[in-house]
């Protein structure tokens, strides 16, 4: 299922496919079905549209909220980036999977990746409202990075992916949701309070396993944080953080306060 998602380049067709999988898999778990997990071999990069055109983000035009165009721009961002964290979540699973895991960690996943499927159909839905659409302008080449750099590293993924890139994500949509509020865009500004409530949960998954797999092999889940992410995450960690939220994810400030120098270099 996994795998079928990740080679399905179209956007609105990868999102109904990988919410018709999440609602297959949580059918057959309520119905107390003994489900395989199963190999199978990832793509090295999720297929992608033919549009948006990936460039490098210096390439990318900047994102001016002050007018409706810039607010759009955002938007196609936000969708460019849910789209990628569909792929995140699902290519976690056949690309660890030689690694026995409880069934909880499918159900976290499957569910995350769920939520980001609504998620990127919630923000074209608001970009459409808005006549633009996914694919109009160009989106940031690197978004597959942190998932190529920690391919073959469990740890290491969940410590940059979910850990650092989406807790990232609880700090700065505070202040993308007053935007839309400010301008009015009811349809953007539902969209981002669904996916400011949801992204905790996945911040929360990330720091649950990562803490499951550090006392599998007895080792300090803060030390191993700080080293993988000083390894793998290029580029500072940048304060203001959204401390409630980290908490509420299970993120401590131990965790990311001393990688704000570090990594700043
Ligand atoms: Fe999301
Ligand atoms: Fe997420």
């Amino acid at each position: 299922m996994a795998v079928e998602v990740l080679s399905t380049a179209d956007g609105r067709e990868k999102t109904a496919l990988s919410r018709r999988h999440a609602a297959t898999w949580f059918a057959a778990r309520t119905a107390g079905e003994e489900i395989p997990i199963g190999r199978a071999d990832p793509p090295n990069a999720p297929a992608r549209p033919a549009k948006p055109e990936l460039r490098d983000p210096r390439d990318v035009p900047r994102r001016r909220p002050g007018s409706p165009e810039g607010r759009n721009a955002l938007l196609h961002a936000i969708a460019h980036i849910e789209l990628n964290a569909v792929d995140l979540h699902w290519d976690i699973i056949p690309r660890f999977a030689h690694v026995p895991m409880p069934i909880g960690f499918y159900d976290d996943w499957v569910k995350a990746a769920d939520e980001e499927s609504k998620h990127f159909n919630l923000v074209c839905d608001a970009l459409e409202a808005n006549g633009s659409h996914y694919g109009a302008l160009p989106a940031h080449a690197g978004m597959w990075r942190a998932a190529a750099d920690t391919v073959d590293d469990f740890m290491g993924r969940l410590a940059v992916v979910p850990m650092v890139l989406e807790a990232r994500g609880l700090d700065v949509t505070p202040g993308m949701i007053e935007i839309f509020r400010k301008a009015g865009d009811e349809g953007a500004l539902a969209a981002l309070e669904v996916i400011y409530a949801e992204e905790v949960g996945h911040v929360a998954y990330g720091s649950k396993w990562f803490h499951f797999l550090c006392g599998r092999h007895d080792i300090d889940p803060k030390e191993a944080f700080h080293d993988l992410v000083r390894r793998y995450f290029h580029g500072p960690l940048k304060p203001p953080f959204n401390e409630e939220k980290r908490a509420e994810a299970g993120l401590a400030p131990d965790f990311y306060w001393p990688l704000v120098e570090q990594n700043a270099r």
